[in-house]
């Protein structure tokens, strides 16, 4: 394994480089370009849909899932490796996790709100800018950073890495958890349950009785951190 420290020099955008560039399509960061374009294209699918109805409110649903599970495990497995292999990361890492706060707090908002609520659709379209400005700071700054740092083999592990943390992370906005870790680990993972019971009960309304067990563990759990000094 080889981890250094990164060039001075700016190295190109991950937009630009081609998937054996990039180090395979396991690597972290095919991974995440794959998630951004995804994004992408169902944000541009949710601002031309003509009217809101059930097709809008699945896109809706699949933008909040897919935002928070790739931004926790961000948060939980890239970011503290970027601060680990470039003097930049601390810096950069700290504008990014603005923006993930500034989209938890505004989707947080639109969730609570009265479908009727017209301040809905503005807080909507702030959320979209934020992600838009979110994977240009990534591809553009964060991500070349550990594609300098960080040789093919590494970045595919490292995609392992938080490909299996996104897949067991919260699908939810949570503004009230920390964004770095312990702290969202100890209280985010607790939650991702808790989510993932009720993604599935706004389909199928009976399983969300099962879901106070994930609610009473991360209540514990927040509650042993903040004993704890987290
Ligand atoms: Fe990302
Ligand atoms: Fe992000």
């Amino acid at each position: 394994m080889t981890e250094q420290s990164a060039p001075t020099t700016r190295p190109q955008s991950v937009a630009d480089l081609d998937t054996a560039e990039l180090g395979g399509e396991n690597s972290i960061l095919a991974r995440q370009r794959r998630d951004h374009d995804e994004l992408d294209r169902m944000m541009n699918a949710y601002e031309q849909a003509a009217t809101d109805g059930p097709e809008r409110d699945e896109l809706w649903r699949s933008i909040v899932q897919l935002v928070f599970s790739h931004a926790f495990a961000e948060e939980t497995v890239l970011w503290p490796l970027l601060r680990r292999v470039s003097d930049d990361g601390e810096a950069l890492t700290a504008v990014v996790e603005e923006e993930h706060q500034a989209v938890n707090e505004l989707v947080a908002k639109v969730e609570e709100a009265d479908p009727a609520d017209p301040r809905r659709a503005e807080w909507i379209a702030e959320a979209f800018a934020l992600i838009r400005q979110d994977i240009r700071d990534e591809e553009d700054e964060l991500l070349p950073l550990l594609r300098a740092a960080l040789d093919d083999r590494r970045l595919r592990q490292v995609g392992a890495s938080w490909d299996a943390v996104r897949r067991g992370a919260p699908t939810r906005p949570h503004p009230g958890i920390p964004r770095r870790p312990p702290g969202n680990a100890v209280l985010g993972v607790p939650l991702s349950g808790y989510d993932r019971l009720r993604d599935l009960g706004a389909r199928r309304p009976g399983v969300l009785a099962g879901a106070a067990l994930s609610v009473t563990g991360a209540a514990l759990l927040a509650a042993r951190a903040r004993r704890s000094g987290r």
